[in-house]
């Protein structure tokens, strides 16, 4: 599977549970020539075969090279981005669960899951398009998750997919600042996430971020009861200069942190 494959592949997948995207994505056109992603956003948990040093080998193979690394220790994760071979590539972030920082009954539930995994599964990049790659937990599992890390629980029920695409502001020829984003979305009736305020970060981080509540879906879990839980969120970026005139091309961890909240069910 080329890059190009691979990203409407998992577009298809996001917009399988996440209605807002192409309800966004329009709204989007409506106002300009054309719509490019900033990045795309991949979880995962740090166990073989699906741990970062095992997937990353994926993500260069469709040429993409290693940009940094970086750490969410109050969120148990670590994550690595990637940059693509041609400008309009979206980045690529892959974020991991620290298992073994988890509670000793919370790791015996996310190996219990990981022990499913068929080995494959993980032996290409359809693996971020395949998600969950284990039987759902009960719902009191998940609950348990939930309570220590509400990414683990997300991952638990929605597996390896992408968690969010981000529209470029930079590309945009209208709504080209976060402000007038964020105001088209709210009109629209968006709802976005407000942890840490509407905009994350500002010209001087060089990376300005916001983004929508997920998407929540009704599902059965492992004891056959239905219940609701949030899917993917879309999310918007701006990017500003470097001093020496490059446009920033990395991450800010403390925006990061909270855009991860975006899947918070309040
Ligand atoms: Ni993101």
């Amino acid at each position: 599977m080329n890059r190009k494959q691979f990203f409407s592949r998992l577009w298809r997948e996001y917009l399988a549970v996440t209605p807002q995207a192409e309800k966004i994505m329009n709204l989007f056109l409506e106002h300009n020539q054309r719509v490019v992603n900033d990045h795309i956003a991949l979880r995962t948990f740090d166990i073989a075969p699906i741990d970062i040093t095992h997937l990353e080998p994926f993500i260069l193979g469709i040429g993409y090279r290693p940009l940094e690394s970086y750490e969410f220790p109050n969120k148990h994760l670590k994550a690595r981005s990637y940059l693509g071979p041609d400008g309009d590539d979206p980045r690529i972030f892959i974020s991991q669960l620290m298992t073994e920082t988890l509670s000793k009954s919370n790791q015996q539930i996310v190996k219990g899951l990981c022990n499913q995994i068929k080995i494959e599964d993980a032996d290409n990049i359809d693996i971020f398009t395949k998600g969950r790659l284990w039987e759902i937990p009960r719902w009191d599992q998940y609950n348990q998750l939930l309570e220590e890390s509400e990414y683990a629980a997300w991952l638990s029920a929605m597996g390896l997919r992408a968690n969010h695409f981000t529209i470029s502001i930079n590309h945009l020829d209208q709504t080209n600042t976060l402000k007038s984003a964020n105001r088209l979305l709210k009109e629209a009736g968006f709802k976005l996430n407000t942890s840490g305020g509407e905009i994350k970060g500002s010209a001087e981080t060089l990376l300005e971020q916001s983004s929508t509540m997920a998407d929540k879906i009704s599902i059965p879990f492992g004891d056959g009861n239905i219940h609701e839980i949030s899917t993917c969120y879309y999310e918007f970026a701006r990017r500003y200069k470097t001093t020496d005139g490059q446009l920033f091309q990395g991450f800010v961890a403390s925006s990061a942190d909270k855009i991860f909240e975006s899947t918070n069910r309040t």
